[in-house]
């Protein structure tokens, strides 16, 4: 959530921070700005909107001859998204970006007022600027850290200071903050991707560490203002993760990169099965995310309790980490979230290893805070996902936790090679349900005008619903609703209503019968209904099937033409598909 990227060196600044900012662009998109500076001014230009706002905002401007420069786009949490709150801030001799919530905003402020400081906006992030500014005398080192000891939340700050024209600054706290390196000048930024233009050198910054950048130089103080020596990474982005590749969106690009991707994850674990733990000594699983990493989870819940017999609870972690959770020894949380960076999972993480429960995390972003602290990482093989709709990343996050269920019941299930043989070919078996793109613009087409739909099924269905709903509702507005097939009854059937689409999901074979019946009474109250089943479960030559597999990869086939429908219908109403209003893709605040 909101992107922050700083530059030191000879390059042309505003070219850089541009290039930054617009990779940055999927964690916030409601304003931006930049902070060009050299040694006798510093020139702030911000605008509303995305970025090619600014962009052209900047054409129309004279821009000094920068020698370093600050840069941010935002998404709100303090104030409304206008120029006057968009980043960076500028108080006193103190300019800054921030990612990140201030938790005592109001408590500083009073102080900050006291001391005679007057503030502009309605952001945190000025309530910052003005506390380092109040601590600031000589040692712009020591300010920061001060105003930092101050600070209750999560921040990741880019500064400039009017004392030091030399160097920028950098700190984090619970919010991604990593700086790039190469000769003759230096970069710190939200997340990778900002950078890989430039560099394939960063170091990764830690909890509470300072870092002091010049073009030739960076500096890294613990918390104690110590200087130390950190380990710098070389990681090299692939040419076909830069870029839409000629695809118009990448929401769809991801969704064709499926085959491939799923393969590479799921040989990667058939092929090393080390790489799995024994997890067969524990008792009760819960699982926590946020949002469709959430539903991942759902689906192996229903997975685990049904063929492996343990106890699994699948929440959301904003709730989990303020919830009384039992525990006992043999408990194993696991965490799923493909950034990495999501602020409650993260929370979850934490207070679930306080009172010392082992952690397991499946996560996409190798680099980041929960591949970091979770005892037992585990990574899935998505490359960047940029859409802010994840479809790729989450199949492979169903993929994973369905080979983990798939290992937990194998002693329990009559012929395990076979489902073995399955998760070897439902990367093709997805390659050619991803290949029908026409049927999916033919359902779209039926249901584009709708304002409401529903997404209804049983047990594992139900959860494949859950996702089917939230992709369509964020890329198209249109309002949906998952429900349990057999609770329709006890109220929200009475808002069906005619050609009202309604989405049935059959793979279950137990339930298949009972779940068509449900289907058959929104048929009567007027829905337009579409069924998703395979071809073993198929009720009539109007359902849309794949091929019947096993319980652990039908779910693999099903979301793929869920994702293509919420494309598909997100289209024909024009819609902003890769950056949906008010979301952004990673969300690192709480
Ligand atoms: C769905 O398309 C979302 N973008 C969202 O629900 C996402 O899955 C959620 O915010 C969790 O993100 P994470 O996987 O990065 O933790």
């Amino acid at each position: 959530m909101c992107g922050i990227v700083g530059y030191i060196g000879k390059k042309d600044v505003k070219s850089v921070l541009l290039t930054g900012l617009k990779a940055l662009e999927y964690r916030g998109y409601d304003s931006a700005g930049i902070a060009l500076r050299n040694d006798e001014e510093i020139q702030i230009i911000k605008s509303v909107g995305r970025i090619k706002n600014l962009e052209e905002k900047l054409t129309k401007t004279k821009i000094i001859k920068a020698t370093s420069g600050i840069a941010h786009t935002r998404w709100a949490t303090h104030g409304k998204a206008n120029e006057t709150n968009a980043h960076p801030h500028q108080v006193g001799k103190i300019t800054l970006v921030h990612n990140g919530i201030i938790e005592n905003m109001d408590e500083l402020k009073t102080r900050l007022i006291k001391k005679g400081y007057s503030f502009k906006t309605e952001t945190d992030t000025e309530v910052v600027a003005a506390l380092i500014d109040s601590y600031l005398n000589g040692d712009i080192l020591k300010a920061i850290k001060k105003a930092t000891n101050d600070i209750t939340g999560s921040y990741a700050l880019g500064i400039i200071s009017e004392t030091d024209k030399d160097h920028i600054y950098a700190i984090r706290k619970d919010s991604p903050l990593l700086l790039g390196l190469k000769a003759d000048e230096n970069f710190f930024a939200s997340d990778l991707t900002a950078l890989t233009d430039y560099t394939d050198k960063f170091i990764f910054l830690e909890e509470g560490e300072i870092a002091k950048l010049s073009s030739n130089q960076i500096v890294i103080y613990d918390s104690n203002l110590k200087p130390i020596k950190k380990e710098i990474k070389t990681i090299k982005l692939d040419e076909k993760d830069k870029g839409k590749q000629g695809y118009e969106h990448f929401m769809l690009k991801e969704i064709m990169e499926e085959p491939i991707v799923l393969e590479k994850t799921i040989k990667k674990y058939l092929e090393n099965p080390d790489l799995l733990p024994d997890l067969s000594s524990y008792k009760q699983i819960h699982i926590v995310a946020c949002g469709s990493a959430m539903y991942a989870g759902l689906i192996a819940k229903y997975l685990i309790e049904k063929y492996a017999s343990i106890p699994c609870q699948a929440e959301v972690a904003s709730e989990y980490r303020y919830k009384n959770n039992i525990y006992d020894r043999k408990t194993l949380v696991i965490l799923i979230s493909q950034s990495g960076e999501t602020a409650d999972t993260i929370a979850a993480m934490r207070e679930a290893k306080k009172r010392g429960i082992t952690t397991m995390a499946i996560v996409n972003v190798k680099t980041s805070t929960i591949a970091r602290e979770a005892d037992i990482p585990l990574f899935i093989e998505a490359g960047p996902e940029i859409a802010v709709a994840t479809t790729k990343a989450y199949l492979l996050q169903v993929a994973l936790i369905s080979l983990i269920a798939f290992n937990l019941s194998k002693h329990n299930l009559k012929e395990p090679d076979k489902i073995i043989e399955d998760f070897k070919k439902v990367p093709r078996l997805v390659k050619e349900i991803i290949d029908k793109r026409e049927n999916y613009q033919d359902i779209a087409k039926q249901i584009y005008q709708n304002e409401n739909a529903f997404f209804i099924g049983r047990q594992i269905d139900y959860a494949i619903c859950q996702e089917g709903s939230l992709k369509l509702k964020e890329v198209s507005y249109i309002h949906c609703e998952a429900k349990e097939a057999g609770e329709l009854k006890h109220g929200t059937i009475s808002l069906i209503t005619k050609d009202m689409p309604v989405f049935g999901i059959i793979t279950d074979e137990n339930l298949r019968d009972k779940t068509l019946a449900n289907i058959k009474e929104v048929e009567s109250r007027g829905a337009k209904t579409f069924i998703i089943t395979t071809d073993k479960l198929k009720t009539s030559e109007n359902d849309i099937t794949v091929k019947a597999t096993s319980p652990f990869t039908e779910t693999l086939e099903v979301v793929p033409i869920l994702q293509l429908i919420a494309y598909e219908t997100a289209k024909l109403r024009g819609c902003d598909i890769d950056k949906p209003k008010n979301l952004a893709k990673s969300v690192t605040v709480e």
